[in-house]
């Protein structure tokens, strides 16, 4: 099926060649290993020569790709921790989250995605440019039909709905957001933040149990990658390391 207009895809011409472009008509493109033209037509899986001789492939983007690509003006949720978050608190098809702050919308557009057309992400933030970038990003993706962001702060003023499978968050002090994921969840439901520091991980997790949530859980996730090559493999010295650390728990009715 040739791309339709608007449609994403990623230009691979190896590791330090990757780029995550939007098709339109008469699309040209020029990076280090030269320029490139693309036909009319194009598909998924097709191979493309630059104007230097280079190969390009074209490729799905993965969600990691969106997230990645976006534009950024806060740190964002990097995808090792996303993975982890989304499986340790159950978000599929149809579950209904909310997230505090909405930051540059990377952990965004991994919830829009993986909830679908059935599922809602309400996405809070209190500062109106953060808002406006997110919001930006997310409907660049056309993802825009399953969130919903709000401008407010969650810390003094609460979530303002009920009945949330799960609560993310990722803010500088998670643990005066606790009382308000209260209201916010349903019995049962999730709470999960990242943290960068040690001493916000420990006034969170006390203020979680204080406040009835089980089953609380803290990890951190370090990813390395493995140089894989006749004779000397070994994993890549530079590794995506320390981002945050990870608290899950589940509130149960009182
Ligand atoms: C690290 S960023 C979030 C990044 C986001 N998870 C992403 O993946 O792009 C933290 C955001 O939380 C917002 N924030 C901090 N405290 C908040 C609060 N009490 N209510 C709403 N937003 C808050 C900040 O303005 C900032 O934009």
């Amino acid at each position: 099926m040739p791309l339709r207009e608007g449609e994403y895809f990623i230009l691979y011409g190896g590791p330090k060649a990757l780029y995550l472009l939007k098709y339109s008509k008469g699309l040209r493109f020029s990076t280090h290993l030269g320029e490139l033209i693309f036909p009319e037509h194009i598909e998924y899986g097709d191979k493309l020569k630059s104007n230097t001789g280079h190969t390009f492939y074209l490729l799905f983007p993965s969600t990691s790709d969106l997230i990645l690509f976006i534009k950024r003006k806060t740190t964002i949720m990097y995808p090792k921790d996303i993975g982890y978050l989304i499986l340790e608190t159950g978000v599929s098809y149809g579950k209904k989250v909310a997230e505090v702050g909405s930051g540059s919308g990377g952990l965004t557009v991994a919830l829009a995605t993986i909830v679908g057309k059935e599922g809602k992400v309400f996405s809070f933030e209190r500062r109106e440019e953060f808002n406006r970038l997110a919001k930006a990003n997310v409907e660049n993706y056309g993802l825009s039909d399953r969130v919903e962001f709000i401008i407010r702060d969650v810390a003094l003023d609460g979530f303002g709905i009920e009945n949330m499978d799960v609560v993310f968050v990722d803010v500088p002090e998670p643990w005066n957001i606790v009382p308000k994921a209260l209201e916010a969840l349903k019995p049962g439901g999730f709470w999960a933040s990242l943290s960068p520091n040690i001493e916000q991980v420990q006034k969170t997790v006390f203020k979680l149990e204080k406040n009835g949530f089980i089953r609380i859980k803290t990890v951190e996730i370090l990813e390395r990658e493995i140089l894989i090559r006749e004779g000397k493999t070994r994993p890549r010295e530079r590794m995506i390391s320390h981002t945050g650390y990870l608290t899950t728990a589940q509130i149960v009715r009182t």
